[in-house]
């Protein structure tokens, strides 16, 4: 309760006006002498995603006063992706200095943070990492599954689908709203490997949440059973002063890019990745995680790039039967929050038992490359593709830019008849990067257009300087840097230009003279977008290209002192 005193002038005042206040809520002076936890409260009636947050809460009070701590819950900005606009990723960062601020400005000896929808658990890793306090991730945990006429369904994989089956005419609009009450069966998150998925199976990985962390689903007694041991595991963190850079090394990145690409895990990890390692001066880096990918498979048999739901990962031992095979590939010294390395907690880890959700290496999902880095002179900065979630037909593909300039143009002309397209046809879409937007919507996963998609098309060719959603598949071509608003390549894309991808080379190139490419963008010079107030303009100020992690430049740490994946 000393850490951090108000600035009255007078210290020992400022202390015994603090004590005043918090007797005045009942406290004992010997709760006061304990070990001070903050618990980072997300719950919000507009983040569903969070719904179990006072289950939780409780629980981990009870695991800190079962340790001899004292919690101190506090309310933070929490992000939902469907309640969030213009896009949840444009609040990330404003969650991410709150989470800092808080940490910082409150007297504590360790945080919990509790989190769990998709930017949810970046922001607070990303705040927790710059506020450098002991910390300890509490994921909410993936929903349930449901049922629409006896087919499994869950969000969001199934959610897309069953709208492209309505789009293209497959379904009625009363079998659209039955399945509408079945995808998210339970409170709790996405119940595939989509973003929120990814980044619990990543916070457990760096080694920010107890061991077995990442899977239980949101209503389970696992799920409780864990809150409540990381709160008494705060406790601990907070004894033995176990700061969080200490857990944040290049060896934790390593393990959780390396986790990244053997789940499969959503391209958004990428950029999450890139802002937390940013916090703490490290930058990522892309041909090295690309090579990465390359010798690593694709273990997990999840949606959408394989069968099964978050559940079921779980039941099949969750992080702990993942982690047993990717053994020879991770860096086993990591520090986690229990004070012991990754190694040590994975040999304390529970026995084999047959399953089939977690795939062997000796028979891969897919056998490498989650996701790959292209290169090329229309995205010189990079961009990503998941090749596990594409069409293996359309990895060597040469089509006609059919252009859309931003995403109100794609909403007016995607579902014409009149719209000149085919099936073979390069689908792009402009200005939806970290600027364009704003905030880098997962726009990248451009529909079908409806007449092909009437026709049987299921899947295209797609490029924008956007992100995509992890719960989607399709041949996507994201992340293009730099983006379209700020002058990037992309934007001097007309329609009729032919657009190379070359999975085998990592490429991606504009198939247009480089004299043209000069004519056209001294033509139509880029005017990046400006705010005159608020946020907005902080953000429009501030934010870094996709590469970078979309932080804001004034929040990654003032100097770089390594890069990851590195390649010792
Ligand atoms: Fe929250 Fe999918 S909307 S995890």
């Amino acid at each position: 309760m000393q850490k951090g005193l108000t600035h009255y002038g007078d210290a020992e005042f400022s202390l015994f006006l603090r004590q005043a206040f918090i007797k005045g809520a009942g406290y004992t002076d010997d709760a006061l002498s304990r070990p001070v936890i903050g618990i980072a409260d997300t719950g919000s009636d507009y983040n569903p995603c969070h719904g179990n947050a006072p289950q939780l809460l409780e629980a981990v009070k009870r695991g800190v006063m079962l340790a001899g701590g004292l919690p101190m819950r506090f309310p933070t900005v929490s992000i939902h992706e469907s309640f969030a606009a213009p896009t949840s990723m444009f609040l990330r960062n404003l969650m991410a200095m709150d989470t800092e601020e808080m940490i910082r400005a409150q007297p504590m000896d360790a945080v919990v943070l509790i989190g769990g929808c998709d930017k949810t658990v970046p922001a607070q890793l990303m705040g927790a990492a710059s506020a450098g306090l002991p910390s300890i991730q509490l994921i909410t945990g993936s929903m349930l599954t449901g049922s629409h006429r006896g087919e499994r369904v869950g969000a969001c994989t199934d959610c897309r689908r069953y709208w492209a089956r309505f789009r293209a005419g497959d379904i009625d609009a009363a079998e659209k709203d039955e399945v509408n009450d079945q995808l998210v069966a339970s409170v709790g998150t996405c119940s595939v490997m989509g973003t929120a998925s990814t980044m619990a199976c990543v916070a457990e990985a760096l080694g920010m949440t107890v061991p077995g962390g990442a899977s239980p689903p949101a209503v389970t007694a696992d799920r409780i059973r864990i809150a409540e041991q990381t709160g008494a595991q705060a406790v601990q963190m907070a004894r033995d002063k176990l700061d969080i850079a200490r857990i944040l090394t290049p060896a934790a990145f390593h393990n959780a890019l390396r986790v990244l690409l053997a789940i499969g895990g959503s391209t958004n990890g990428v950029v999450h990745l890139a802002a937390l390692a940013g916090r703490m001066g490290l930058a990522l880096d892309l041909p090295a995680l690309d090579r990465m990918g390359r010798d690593t498979p694709v273990l997990l048999d999840l949606k959408p790039a394989g069968q099964h739901y978050m559940e079921d990962f779980h039941a099949a031992g969750g992080m702990a039967t993942l982690l047993r095979e990717l053994k020879p590939l991770l860096r086993l010294n990591a520090m986690t929050v229990t004070g012991r390395t990754l190694g040590e907690e994975m040999d304390r880890a529970g026995p084999v038992f047959a399953q089939t959700v977690v795939r062997p290496c000796t028979d891969p999902i897919y056998p490498q490359g989650g996701l790959a880095v292209l290169y090329g002179n229309l995205a010189p900065g990079g961009a990503i593709i998941k090749p596990s979630a594409a069409d293996p037909a359309l990895m060597e593909h040469t089509g006609k830019a059919v252009v859309f300039e931003n995403l109100q143009d794609m909403v007016e002309r995607i579902d014409s008849d009149d719209l000149d397209v085919t099936a073979q046809d390069v689908l792009v879409l402009k200005h939806i990067g970290p600027k364009g937007a704003p905030g880098m919507p997962e726009a990248g996963y451009i529909p079908i257009p409806r007449k092909l998609a009437r026709a049987g098309v299921k899947d295209m060719l797609r490029i924008s300087d956007g992100r995509m959603s992890g719960t989607a598949f399709g041949t996507i071509v994201l992340h293009v840097t730099p983006e379209s608003a700020i002058g990037g390549p992309l934007a001097l894309v007309h329609n009729g230009d032919l657009i190379a991808l070359s999975l085998s080379r990592r490429e991606i190139s504009l198939q247009v003279p480089a004299a043209e490419l000069q004519r056209r963008a001294s033509a139509a010079p880029a005017v990046p977008p400006t705010a005159d107030r608020g946020y907005l303009k902080l953000f429009l100020n501030s934010v870094t290209q996709a590469d970078q992690g979309v932080d804001f430049d004034f929040l990654q740490a003032p100097t770089l002192v390594g890069k990851v994946p590195d390649q010792t």
